[in-house]
């Protein structure tokens, strides 16, 4: 007998970043973060898992390759879930399927964007992972707890819309997990605009990256206590009241001292490079001539910037941007709905 699953997970991209942890183990985080979730049918992963008796072994494929199904991340999303499913199944939920419990599982996963280039592909690709492994063995309900042992972003995009993982403060994590703030139809001309710097591989990945944050940045360590609690709260308030100025400050500002955190890290850590800098001088050009906040831009593990903007504004803003950076040989890149521009 064979069960197979085939799910899609998209990217988030957090607008309150989520930089360091308390518990390396578990990836319990210093301060609580807050995301937006984008398309379905955007920045995804689509991940297949098939259970059947013939399986001699657990074993995964990403973007075609086989990989090391030993990697202790991997191990705590099959063991916590594989654990949830028996868990269940004694309390009597007969959706479990018990069959495939002592089976092995093959995975297949694919991005259809670019690994580690800082758009958040780990984010997508345990959320994607959890969710279909738990398909598979009929498990429902609160699964960010897990996907957060497999990256810490990952919890965010087990939700649609704008997601907020609350740091928690339990030893073993059981509160540490996602909630949704607002689904995506509450801010329906919301826009996110991907502009692609560098398609490379990032030098420092976050997990180390924050690692060495947390050990020599007292800048971070002020951060996440005496900033990003209230900002959450203002982030939140923004959110709801859909006022796009104060949502766009807030999210500047937090990506910001993010990188600032990273150049207190010692050794710094550098993400952005020439082009993000220019992103980032054009936006607050642009917003000063409307005098108003019109547009966004947002940083992670890496170059490239990501846009907020309102439906209204995106076709200007991106002639500004083809006009300032214009298409190289490799040209322009269209993803629909969401718009990914190549920056050369
Ligand atoms: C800058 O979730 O990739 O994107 O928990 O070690 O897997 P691990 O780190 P990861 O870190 C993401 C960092 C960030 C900010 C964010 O997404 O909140």
């Amino acid at each position: 007998k064979l069960a197979i699953a085939t799910c899609t997970a998209p990217v988030n991209i957090a607008v309150v970043k989520y930089w360091g942890k308390r518990n390396e183990d578990l990836i319990l985080p210093i301060n609580s973060s807050l995301s937006v979730t984008l398309d379905q049918d955007q920045l995804k992963t689509t991940t297949t898992v098939a259970s059947c008796r013939s399986f001699q072994e657990d074993r995964i494929w990403l973007n075609g390759k086989e990989e090391d199904i030993n990697h202790p991340r991997l191990q705590s999303c099959l063991r916590e879930i594989r654990r949830l499913a028996r868990k269940r199944r004694s309390d009597g939920d007969s959706s479990v399927d018990v069959g495939c419990l002592s089976h092995k599982v093959h995975i297949c996963s694919v991005n259809n964007f670019p690994t580690a280039a800082g758009l958040a592909s780990s984010a997508a690709g345990f959320a994607c992972l959890v969710y279909t492994l738990a398909r598979v063995y009929g498990v429902e309900g609160e699964l960010s707890g897990i996907a957060r042992q497999g990256s810490g972003s990952a919890c965010r995009s087990m939700y649609g819309g704008f997601v907020q993982w609350i740091m928690g403060e339990a030893e073993d994590g059981r509160d540490s997990v996602a909630q949704q703030v607002e689904p995506e139809s509450h801010w329906p001309d919301l826009r996110v605009l991907v502009l692609v710097a560098s398609a490379e591989r990032k030098p420092v990945g976050s997990t180390s990256g924050m690692q060495t944050s947390v050990e020599t940045s007292s800048l971070l360590k002020h951060r996440a206590e005496s900033v990003v609690p209230g900002r959450m709260k203002q982030m939140i308030e923004a959110v709801r009241k859909r006022d796009f100025a104060a949502f766009a400050d807030l999210t500047m500002r937090d990506s910001n001292q993010f990188h600032a955190t990273c150049l207190d890290t010692y050794p710094p850590i550098f993400y952005l490079n020439t082009v993000s800098r220019q992103v980032i001088a054009l936006v607050h050009q642009y917003n000063r001539h409307y005098g108003e906040a019109r547009v966004a831009y947002t940083f992670d593990a890496g170059p490239n910037a990501v846009i907020y903007t309102l439906q209204q504004h995106v076709a200007e803003f991106l002639s500004v941007v083809r006009h300032f950076f214009p298409p190289d040989n490799n040209g322009k890149k269209f993803v629909t709905g969401l718009q990914v521009e190549h920056l050369g």
